[in-house]
């Protein structure tokens, strides 16, 4: 009897490091592909999940749908992540819907041209590092004063295993993902002793909408050269974004992981 008891006491205690029962997540660019996969994949978990999209207000609607459908509880919210003032009416429309972010997943793609160095106007190299780093900063800058405030906050950063090693073509890409690893760095040294965590999660190549344009050929390739032998799929990288944000993770700040099956070892 005792021995159940025992065994009763720890599988509620791992469901409780697991669950996101209670907590309220913000995730951005959750429309499509990793943001979708992980908004579903926390819904799943418990969490009150709010949808953010940028163009695709359908297909928003559709991931909240699926979720509410299984149960759960999401909403769609409309912001351009580069846009401060949009940033700031989204968030305060979660705090009013759902209730204050625990957790903020900062995904959303911000596209860039890929093609050599000489072949860029500093117009186009701006937008893409002034994006990447105006949508980090704005949506940091919205959730973290109440996070302070509560002293309990996790946010975590999609970034790119290019910031670590580049490819041809990604200058761009490459150079803005490295500016948004060093924020989280910073980041997670300041808020750390108001018991935020800040992590990145650096997914490489994922077959997402964004891929679609690669030569089957080149994404076979890529897979072939990781030693788990395939290229990710965006609940690969939802699985980790969980984990991250998950209490069992709760010593975990600053940190780079990447969801590469093995490409990019640190
Ligand atoms: N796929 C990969 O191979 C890969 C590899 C490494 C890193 N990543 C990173 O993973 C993240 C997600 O990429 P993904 O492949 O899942 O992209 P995706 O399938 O193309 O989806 C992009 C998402 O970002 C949203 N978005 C774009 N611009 C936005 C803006 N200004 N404001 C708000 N939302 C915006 C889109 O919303 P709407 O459709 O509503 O406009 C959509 O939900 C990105 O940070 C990307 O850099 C991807």
């Amino acid at each position: 009897m005792m021995v159940l008891f025992d065994i009763f006491q720890w599988y509620n205690e791992i469901s409780k490091l697991t669950s996101m029962k209670g907590k309220v997540a913000l995730v951005t660019g959750a429309s499509r592909g990793i943001g979708r996969a992980t908004a579903k994949l926390l819904a799943a978990g418990g969490a009150a999940v709010a949808v953010n999209y940028f163009q695709s207000e359908g297909a928003a609607r559709a991931v909240v749908d699926e979720i509410t459908q299984a149960g759960g509880r999401a909403l769609a919210v409309r912001a351009d992540v580069r846009d401060e003032a949009q940033v700031r009416a989204m968030v305060a429309e979660v705090g009013e819907r759902l209730g204050p972010v625990d957790l903020l997943v900062s995904n959303a793609a911000i596209g860039f041209p890929v093609r050599p160095f000489t072949g860029f106007t500093w117009d186009e190299f701006e937008a893409k590092l002034t994006g990447e780093l105006k949508s980090i900063f704005f949506c940091c800058q919205a959730v973290l004063p109440g996070m302070i405030e509560r002293k309990s906050g996790c946010i975590i950063a999609i970034s790119s295993t290019l910031s670590r090693h580049s490819s041809p073509g990604f200058i761009a890409h490459s150079t803005a993902k490295s500016g948004l690893d060093a924020f989280v760095r910073s980041l997670a040294q300041e808020v750390g002793p108001f018991g935020i965590r800040v992590n990145v999660v650096a997914p490489g190549l994922t077959l997402t909408d964004a891929t679609a344009w690669l030569p089957e050929e080149q994404k076979t390739m890529i897979g072939e050269m990781a030693p788990l032998k395939r290229v990710a799929l965006p609940e690969d990288v939802a699985g980790v974004v969980f984990a991250a944000a998950s209490d069992h993770c709760r010593f975990v700040t600053g940190s780079y992981i990447p969801v590469s099956g093995g490409l990019l070892m640190l």
